[in-house]
């Protein structure tokens, strides 16, 4: 199946490398994600020409609790300020804020700046910005699993409600179409699982800081080039018998 570049696409940022931006420079790691916040802002500028109309930044995991107190609390600060500054920005950009993952661990002035965010930019349809905060795959797919009730059918589409349902999205956020993750490590780290079944993956060298528009519009490119078969067979295939061959 041909990737239609008229259809909205759903890219997941794996935002990876802040710490070595920094080390590499000699300041302290939590200056890295400073910048990383200014990379946050780029992204969400060249996203909604690139065709993108839903993404979702990995900005912290459930297991990034383990990180020294005071580089969590950095995190949690630039959150913050992220939501109260950018929040009337995106409402005039027609971008839609919204958090992904539990609530219940985070400041109630951070669930507070959260909430107002989505408020203020609910009627947003250009793009759906999903940040990924205190968020965790496996947790979100078992808490839609245990939602089901024990006679319940549910399809994938009805299953990926669920999980959306589960870690607070939109009820249609689609799947993902493509994951990017910077700063050339090459996994998931518990992001998106159920959403990323058939997602394109691109790794890139990029560390998270340095990462802006041209960055995004040359992922998209290749994405864009990407065929996706969804474990069918290719359709620019001339030759039937190797389409069948593979087929059967
Ligand atoms: C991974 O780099 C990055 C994070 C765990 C945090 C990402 C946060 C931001 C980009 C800034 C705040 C976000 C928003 C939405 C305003 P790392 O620290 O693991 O880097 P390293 O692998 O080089 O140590």
């Amino acid at each position: 199946m041909a990737n239609s570049p008229n259809k909205g696409l759903h890219v997941g940022l794996i935002m990876d490398g802040n710490g070595r931006w920094a080390q590499a420079r000699g300041l302290p790691r939590t200056e890295g994600h400073g910048r990383g916040a200014d990379a946050v802002r780029r992204a969400v500028e060249a996203a909604p020409e690139l065709g993108i109309t839903t993404l979702t930044l990995y900005a912290f995991s459930a297991d990034n609790w383990r990180r020294p107190a005071g580089e969590v609390s950095v995190l949690m600060g630039l959150l913050e300020s992220f939501l109260v500054r950018e929040r009337e920005n995106c409402r005039r950009r027609g971008v839609r804020l919204g958090l992904i993952g539990r609530r219940d661990r985070l400041s109630p002035a951070l669930v507070r700046a959260i909430e107002a965010a989505e408020h203020a930019t609910g009627e947003g349809t250009r793009l759906y910005l999903r940040l990924a905060v205190d968020y965790s795959g496996r947790s979100a797919i078992l808490a839609a699993a245990a939602a089901l009730r024990p006679d319940e059918h549910c399809d994938e589409s009805g299953f990926l409600r669920r999980v959306n349902h589960a870690c607070h999205s939109d009820l249609e956020t689609p799947q993902v179409d493509l994951i990017i993750r910077t700063s050339g490590e090459q996994r998931l780290s518990d992001f998106l699982l159920f959403e990323s079944a058939y997602a394109e993956l691109m790794f890139i060298e990029t560390l998270w800081p340095d990462f802006d528009g041209a960055d995004l519009r040359r992922a998209v490119e290749a994405f864009r080039r990407r065929e996706r078969r969804y474990g069918g067979v290719s359709s620019s295939n001339g030759n039937p018998a190797v389409e069948l061959a593979i087929a059967g």
